[in-house]
């Protein structure tokens, strides 16, 4: 099959497709150009996939490692005035529009880690990384969402730190058009909805870490404690050993005393 990104292709299997569609075959971060691009006037829906990045970010400043050919790198740009979720909620939608996918395409049950890391089994699949820019008067105009996903890197390419918390989907027959058209489907049907509820009662359907024993950083300092829910503002509220209760915005946690950072 093949696994060539083409615009033309993934316009056609979105439904009445609104996006303006850009295909690169190298950069460095989608995310940085669909923010070069915002800032010389591309507007709401415009979307940036690259066959490969040379310098992919993730979260807390960690590299994505993005090779060519194997993987999903994209991000999409929105108006932040014409979509109906709050830019704190837009993180919270990608994930849920990336399990319900990996759902339909993958025989493993897709899983998310506070707060958008997805896994299948035991390793991390997928990263999201969303950034906001913003206007003279300071609020948000502009959202950047980027996904990356590994579709078929194999095992042994990943780089040796990441061997271990790092694979693939290796999806049943479905090509990278196929799957960007369906994240962008369903990405899209959840930032047209305003049903919050629903959209975090799925959101906790797939996630891996309530119940859990977690850990995490804080100021510098080491917590633990149960992650005990997830609140409607995609918020993780941990109740600590010492009996307090906290709520997390954002940040990374650790599942016990095993480390997932990546
Ligand atoms: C993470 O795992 O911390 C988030 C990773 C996000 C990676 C994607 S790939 C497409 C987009 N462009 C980037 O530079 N990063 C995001």
């Amino acid at each position: 099959m093949s696994d060539i990104i083409i615009k033309e292709t993934i316009n056609s299997l979105v439904d009445k497709s609104s996006f303006d569609i850009v295909v690169l075959k190298s950069v460095n971060s989608t995310n940085s150009y669909a923010k070069a691009l915002a800032k010389f006037g591309s507007s709401h829906e415009t979307v940036v996939i690259a066959d490969r990045q040379t310098a992919g970010r993730g979260r807390l400043g960690r590299e994505f490692f993005s090779p060519a050919g194997t993987g999903i790198y994209m991000s999409v740009l929105l108006d932040a005035d014409k979509i109906s979720l709050a830019s704190s909620h837009i993180t919270v939608a990608a994930g849920v529009a990336v399990c319900r996918v990996l759902k339909d395409i993958c025989n493993d049950t897709p899983f998310i880690k506070w707060v958008n890391d997805i896994f299948i089994g035991r390793k991390k699949v997928c990263g999201i990384l969303a950034e906001s820019l913003g206007n003279p008067s300071h609020s948000i105009s502009n959202i950047i969402v980027g996904i990356g996903l590994n579709v078929t890197t194999p095992s042994a390419d990943f780089p040796d730190e990441l061997n271990n918390i790092a694979g693939s989907i290796f999806p049943k027959n479905t090509s990278r058009n196929e799957i960007i058209a369906k994240i962008l489907t369903e990405f899209k049907s959840i930032y047209k909805s305003s049903d919050i509820e629903g959209l975090i009662k799925e959101y906790k359907k797939h996630s891996f870490v309530l119940e859990k024993k977690i850990s995490f950083i804080q100021n510098g300092k080491a917590f633990s404690g149960i992650a005990k829910n997830i609140n409607n503002e995609g918020n993780l509220i941990v109740k600590l050993e010492n009996g307090e209760t906290i709520t997390l915005k954002s940040g990374d946690v650790s599942l016990g005393s095993e480390s997932f950072a990546i």
